[in-house]
C-alpha cells in the first residue's frame, strides 16, 4: 500500500468572519492519512490555506486549490487534501504555528476531516493467530479508518475500488434522509462499484450524535471492511452527561484464518453451514489464543479519569458480551441515540449495534482483563473463542498479572435481558422519544431458517433463511432505481403483512417444512405513514437470536416476550412512553420483539437479520416508502457517478 508522506498545511490571513464559515478540524492520528474535505470554503479557504504536498513523483506548492487541482482534478470545486500528519507536523493560523494538538483540534477553523476521502479498498497481507492471509481493507487498516464527523455535517467520501471484488459500503444507522443513493446495500440502493471504478457517497448527519459503524454491504466483504463513525454533537452543545476526559474507540470483530470470501464461497456450492470464525478480536487483536501467543489490545487509562467508550459490534455472525474485570461502566447511548444512564458490568452487543458507555479509572493502579465473548443460546455452532484485551493504568509495573473476571456463560439468556431491559431512552425535553401512538400498518413477520432442496448444491440441498415464508432473493439492478425510474420486472411489491399460514410458532418445530418460497418482493409504505413490526422468532429448523436492522431509519423497541406474540394481552404491556430508539434489535430466541416507526424517509430500505450467514441465506426483505407531497419529501436525483450494474 502506498502512504502518504508526511506533508504541512499553512493557513494565511483567516480573519474571523471567515473562519466562522469553516468548520471544526478533528484529527485523528492514529488512522491518518488525514484528509481534509468539505464543499463549504472553496474559494476563501481553498485560497488561503498554502499546501506543499510531496508525492512520489514530485512536490506541489501553492494554494490548496492549486495543489489539489494537481493532485486529483476530478474533485475540482472541494477543498480536499490528503497528507499524512505526524507530530511533527505544523499547522500555522495566522502566522501562528500549532504544534499542540490538543489546540490543532479546537481551531476555529473549518473542517470536517475524513480519513476516508479517498478511501481506497486495496488487499493488504495481515497476520494473526500465527497465520497470514491476504485481507481487503479500506486504505490497509483493520479495522478500517474512523469518520469524526458533527452532527449536521455533509460528509462527502469517495470509494475507490483497487481490488478485484465488487464492493459497496453501507453508513450502518446513518438515516440518510432523502439520500438513499448513499445508503450502500448492493442491489438494493446502488449497483456495486466494480474493480477500478469509484463512487461519492454523500449525505447529511441529521438528528444523529454516538457512535455508528460503516461495513462493506457486499458478500461477505464486511469481515475485514470495517471501522467507526463518529458523530459529536454540534459545536457548543454538550453532553447530556458529564463531559468525559477522553473518548476511545473499540471495535469488536471476528477473524478466519481462511479467506472470507472463500469460506462463503465453499458454502454456496457444497450448501452446508459457512465455517464459524476462529477467534473474535478487540480493535484488531485477538490476544493469546490456545497455540498462539499475541498481546491483546491495551486500553491505556490515567487514574481518576472518566473515558468515553465507543464500543462498536462489527462482527458478522456473532452477538457479544463485552466485560472489564473489577469495573462498572455507565451506558450513555445506543446506536447513536441518547440513553437514560444505568451502570452494568456486561455489555450484550449484537452485529451492527454500539454502545457508549462511561468508563470511570477509579481503581487501584494495575492492569485488569477485558473480555469478549460469544453469546449463543441454541444448539447452532458458533465461534467460542473470548477476545483478551487489557485496561492498564498509567503507572502499573510491568509484567503485573492482570486482575481477572468470568464471562457470562455462553448460553447465558439472563444476562442478555438483564442488559437490554435496562435501555431506555433519554426522553428528555431536548432528545424526545417521538414514539408513534397509532399504526397504520400493522405487520407480523416470521423470521426464522429452513432447508430447501438445492439442484446445484453438492449435498442437494441447502438452508434457507425467510420472512413470512418469502427467501429474499437479491435482484440484479438496484431496486431503488427500478423505484425511482419506475423500472418494472426487478421487484414485486406485494411483501405479505403476516405469515401464509398460521401455526405454533414457537412449539416443537425443528422437523417442520415451511414451503419457503423465492421472490424480491418489497412490503410499500406511505410517505409518514407509522408502521409497527412485530418479529416473531421461529422454531423451524432450529430457533436462534436475530440482530434485525433496518436502514433509512431508527425505530423504537416497544415490547419484547418470548414463545409467541398475543395480539390481546402484549400490546397492552407496551412501553410508548420512553422504549429504546435504535436502528439493530436482537430478536430473542424462539421469542418476539415488537419496533416502531415513522415512514418519513422516501427511499428503499433493507430490513435484515445482521448475522451475514443468515442474509446470505435470504432472510431480508425491503420497504419502499413513496414520496410525499411537501417540497422536502421525495427522493433527491441519483448522483451522477452512480455506478451501473
Ligand atoms: Cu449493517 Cu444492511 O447492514
Amino acid at each position: 500500500m502506498k502512504s502518504w508522506p508526511y506533508e504541512m498545511i499553512k493557513l494565511k490571513n483567516v480573519g474571523v468572519r471567515k473562519a466562522k464559515q469553516m468548520r471544526d478540524l478533528e484529527i485523528d492520528r492514529q488512522t491518518s492519512p488525514l484528509i481534509i474535505h468539505g464543499p463549504l470554503p472553496t474559494t476563501t479557504i481553498a485560497n488561503s490555506i498554502l499546501c506543499s504536498y510531496i508525492y512520489s513523483s514530485g512536490r506541489v506548492r501553492g494554494t490548496c486549490k492549486q495543489v489539489i487541482k494537481e493532485l486529483d482534478p476530478t474533485i475540482g470545486k472541494h477543498l480536499e487534501v490528503s497528507m499524512y500528519l505526524t507530530e511533527e507536523s505544523r499547522l500555522t493560523i495566522d502566522g501562528f504555528a500549532c504544534k499542540n494538538w490538543e489546540l490543532i483540534k479546537n481551531l476555529a477553523v473549518k473542517i470536517t476531516v475524513y480519513n476516508g476521502c479517498c478511501k481506497q479498498v486495496v488487499q493488504t497481507n495481515t497476520t494473526k493467530l500465527c497465520s497470514t492471509k491476504s485481507i481487503v481493507t479500506i486504505n490497509g487498516k483493520f479495522p478500517g479508518p474512523t469518520i469524526y464527523a458533527r452532527e449536521d455535517d455533509s460528509v462527502n467520501i469517495r470509494l475507490t475500488n483497487k481490488v478485484q471484488y465488487n464492493v459497496t459500503i453501507h453508513w450502518h444507522g446513518v438515516r440518510q434522509l432523502r439520500t438513499g443513493w448513499a445508503d450502500g446495500p448492493a442491489y438494493v440502493t446502488q449497483c456495486p462499484i466494480q474493480p477500478g471504478q469509484s463512487y461519492l457517497y454523500n449525505f447529511t448527519l441529521t438528528g444523529q450524535r454516538g457512535t455508528l459503524l460503516w461495513h462493506a454491504h457486499i458478500s461477505w466483504l464486511r469481515a475485514t471492511i470495517h471501522g467507526a463513525i463518529v458523530i459529536l454533537p454540534k459545536k457548543g452543545v454538550p453532553y447530556p452527561f458529564p463531559k468525559p476526559d477522553k473518548e476511545k474507540i473499540i471495535i469488536l470483530s471476528e477473524w478466519w484464518k481462511a479467506d472470507v470470501e472463500a469460506v462463503i464461497n465453499q458454502s454456496t456450492i457444497t450448501g452446508l453451514p459457512p465455517n464459524i470464525s476462529d477467534a473474535h478480536t478487540v480493535n484488531g487483536q485477538t490476544g493469546a489464543v490456545p497455540g498462539c501467543i499475541s498481546p491483546g489490545f491495551t486500553l491505556h487509562v490515567d487514574s481518576g479519569k472518566t473515558y468515553l467508550l465507543r464500543i462498536i459490534n462489527a462482527a458478522l455472525n456473532d452477538e457479544l458480551f463485552f466485560k472489564i474485570a473489577g469495573h462498572n461502566i455507565t451506558v450513555v447511548e445506543v446506536d447513536a441515540t441518547y440513553t437514560k444512564p444505568f451502570s452494568t458490568d456486561t455489555i450484550f452487543i449484537g452485529p451492527g449495534q454500539t454502545t457508549n458507555a462511561l468508563l470511570t479509572a477509579d481503581k487501584s493502579i494495575g492492569k485488569y482483563l477485558i473480555a469478549v465473548s460469544p453469546f449463543m443460546d441454541t444448539v447452532v455452532a458458533v465461534d467460542n473463542v473470548t477476545a483478551i484485551a487489557f485496561l492498564r493504568y498509567k503507572g502499573t509495573i510491568a509484567f503485573s498479572p492482570p486482575v481477572l473476571t468470568t464471562t457470562p456463560a455462553i448460553n447465558a439468556t439472563p444476562a442478555t435481558s438483564a442488559f437490554t431491559d435496562k435501555l431506555r431512552s433519554l426522553n428528555s425535553k431536548k432528545y424526545p422519544a417521538n414514539v408513534p401512538l397509532t399504526v397504520d400498518h400493522n405487520l407480523y413477520f416470521t423470521i426464522g431458517v429452513g432447508i430447501d432442496p438445492c439442484a446445484t448444491c453438492t449435498t442437494g440441498s441447502h438452508a434457507v433463511g425467510d420472512i413470512n415464508n418469502v427467501s429474499f432473493i437479491m435482484p440484479t439492478k438496484a431496486l431503488l432505481e427500478a423505484h425511482y425510474y419506475n423500472i418494472s420486472g426487478v421487484f414485486t411489491d406485494d411483501f405479505p403483512a403476516k405469515p401464509p399460514i398460521s401455526f405454533n410458532y414457537t412449539g416443537n418445530n425443528t422437523a417442520m417444512n415451511l414451503r419457503t418460497t423465492n421472490g424480491t418482493r418489497a412490503y410499500r409504505l406511505a410517505f409518514n405513514s407509522t408502521v409497527q413490526i412485530v418479529l416473531q422468532g421461529t422454531t423451524v429448523i432450529a430457533p436462534e437470536s436475530h440482530p434485525f436492522h433496518l436502514h433509512g431509519f431508527n425505530f423504537f423497541v416497544v415490547g419484547k416476550g418470548l414463545g409467541n406474540f398475543d395480539p390481546d394481552n402484549d400490546p397492552k404491556k407496551f412501553n410508548l412512553a420512553d422504549p429504546v430508539e435504535r436502528n439493530t434489535v436482537s430478536v430473542p430466541t424462539a421469542g418476539w420483539i415488537a419496533i416502531r416507526f415513522k415512514a418519513d424517509n422516501p427511499g428503499v430500505w433493507f430490513l435484515h437479520c445482521h448475522l451475514e450467514v443468515h442474509t446470505t441465506w435470504g432472510l431480508k426483505m425491503a420497504f419502499v416508502v413513496d414520496n410525499g407531497k411537501g417540497p422536502d419529501e421525495s427522493i433527491l436525483p441519483p448522483p451522477s457517478d452512480l455506478p451501473t450494474c
